[in-house]
């Protein structure tokens, strides 16, 4: 593998500890990482090489959702060698004199973990020393969501992209890309003839979104304060499961035909400004850094339709949201049920419709409920899965993480798995009309399934939110 230099501004930052670092810890572990490779780590706080040692050590043995597995001696050694560490101001140019005498040339990823503010003073300064032009090896540039805070700074911010950049040069990251289970979906569908002539109106009843989760902010209501949930994971991530369930196949798997599909979905999603409905959980407000009478989003649904031909008229339903239930994240295609009722029986289950199910997380998988006759000498049936279960082991941590995934992409600049600029753009003309329409959210039960509002809001359509079950594919 080519050696290159990472560098990552806000090496401190919480998205850095959760995502970044274990995922650096596991390529190494697998060998991902070239060995005469570095990994500069940049803050404002002075750090001596031990201080940066002992944060390295700390951040991985944090609790961590997605990265639960043993932290080997030797492996932590041999990556915190990678590492060096730079104090300094992101506006002053003495950091990025220092930047470049750290690493010199050649090629160098830089991953940016700041304030969207402070992206100027990043670029121009790297701009003014010499270090955003491609000389003598290729420069990328990874950066995070938030892509602007609305269209127009959105626009805004991908044109002072492309005064420093290339559009080859810039990967903008949303981790659900990353995940596994997202990608598999396009194999699910574009590798296995069988399922693709289903998924259309003829066939299906509507769709549902899900992504739940049972933990609150945290640490992190300065950040989530200003945002709420719907620009959080609704503008991004839930979108893109959105995409990835019901874009058209790709005319090859090439990063252009790949994202040209996803666009022309997201392009074509209705705001529907009077199906949208907004919660916040019991006790956020009292949340660190929440203000008291904060009027912030920890939940919403909505409604919405795929403007074309192959989608027409199925309605499709949203919801993400914190301190609820269950943590669960999944698309449902519910599809419509037979014309003739065969097994009239009663109580007999025949109304369950047969469900194909994209578990994102947990018990990762694919299943589709069916329904089935209960053994016995009556005519009684039952729903079961008929389940594709990834093969978790967590000694052998089966699935990557979608940090490396999408390390592993930018090293070798393939964006397929990235946002380009019409993308996120699309996304935003989306959400926009509905947070002009935001009003106080209705406050829900921590533990619930969120506001009754969200139940009303389906229930109306003579639908219901299904229950992501955990029945199939226990670990
Ligand atoms: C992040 C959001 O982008 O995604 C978080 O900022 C959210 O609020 C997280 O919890 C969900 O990601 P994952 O990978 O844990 O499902």
């Amino acid at each position: 593998m080519q050696p290159f230099s990472l560098v990552t501004f806000g090496i401190t930052s919480n998205i850095v500890q959760k995502y970044l670092i274990p995922s650096l810890y596991d390529m190494e572990e697998k060998g991902l990482l070239p060995a005469n490779m570095i990994i500069v780590g940049i803050a404002r706080r002075q750090m001596s090489e031990k201080d940066l040692a002992d944060y390295l050590h700390q951040t991985l043995h944090l609790e961590n959702l997605h990265h639960k597995h043993e932290i080997k001696a030797e492996v932590f050694q041999k990556l915190c060698k990678k590492f060096c560490y730079l104090s300094g101001e992101i506006e002053d140019r003495d950091l990025y004199e220092k930047l470049k005498k750290t690493i010199g040339e050649g090629n160098i990823i830089y991953y940016l973990a700041t304030y969207p503010e402070l992206y100027k003073y990043v670029f121009d300064n790297l701009q003014k020393v010499g270090l955003n032009k491609q000389k003598s090896g290729w420069v990328r540039l990874m950066i995070e969501k938030p892509i602007g805070h609305d269209l127009l700074s959105a626009k805004e911010l991908n044109e002072l992209l492309l005064n420093y950049f290339t559009e080859d040069q810039i990967f903008r990251l949303d981790h659900y890309l990353g995940k596994e289970t997202l990608q598999n979906i396009l194999t699910f569908r574009f590798a296995n003839g069988v399922f693709e002539p289903i998924i259309n109106k003829d066939h299906i009843d509507h769709i549902q979104i899900t992504a739940l989760e049972d933990f609150g902010i945290g640490k992190r209501g300065g950040y989530y304060d200003q945002v709420g949930a719907l620009k959080d994971v609704g503008q991004n991530h839930l979108l893109q499961m959105l995409a990835f369930a019901t874009m058209d196949a790709p005319g090859e798997f090439s990063n252009e035909a790949v994202t040209r599909e996803r666009i022309k979905i997201l392009k074509n999603l209705q705001s529907l400004t009077d199906k949208v409905v907004f919660g916040q959980y019991e006790g956020y407000i009292k949340e660190e850094n929440v203000a008291p009478d904060s009027a912030t989003e920890t939940f919403y649904a909505l409604k919405t339709y795929i403007r074309n031909e192959r989608f027409k008229d199925i309605p499709i339903y949203i919801r993400a949201g914190k301190k609820l239930k269950k943590t669960a994240t999944e698309i449902s295609i519910v599809f419509k049920k037979p014309a003739n009722r065969l097994f009239k029986c009663f109580d007999c289950g025949e109304d369950e419709p047969n469900v194909l199910i994209y578990r994102i997380q947990p018990n990762e998988a694919i299943v589709f409920k069916i329904l089935t006759k209960l053994p016995g000498h009556k005519v009684k049936l039952q729903p079961e899965y008929m389940q594709y279960c990834y093969r978790i082991d967590p000694h052998n941590h089966y699935i990557p993480d979608p940090y490396e995934r999408l390390l592993v992409d930018t090293i070798r600049g393939d964006q397929t798995f990235f946002n380009d600029a019409a993308e996120i753009e699309a996304q935003w003309a989306f959400v926009d009309p509905l947070i002009e329409v935001r009003k106080k959210p209705v406050v829900y039960q921590a533990g619930s399934w969120g506001p009754k509002e969200a139940d009303e809001l389906i229930e109306k359509d003579g639908r219901k939110w299904l229950e992501p079950s955990m029945e199939f594919c226990r670990i």
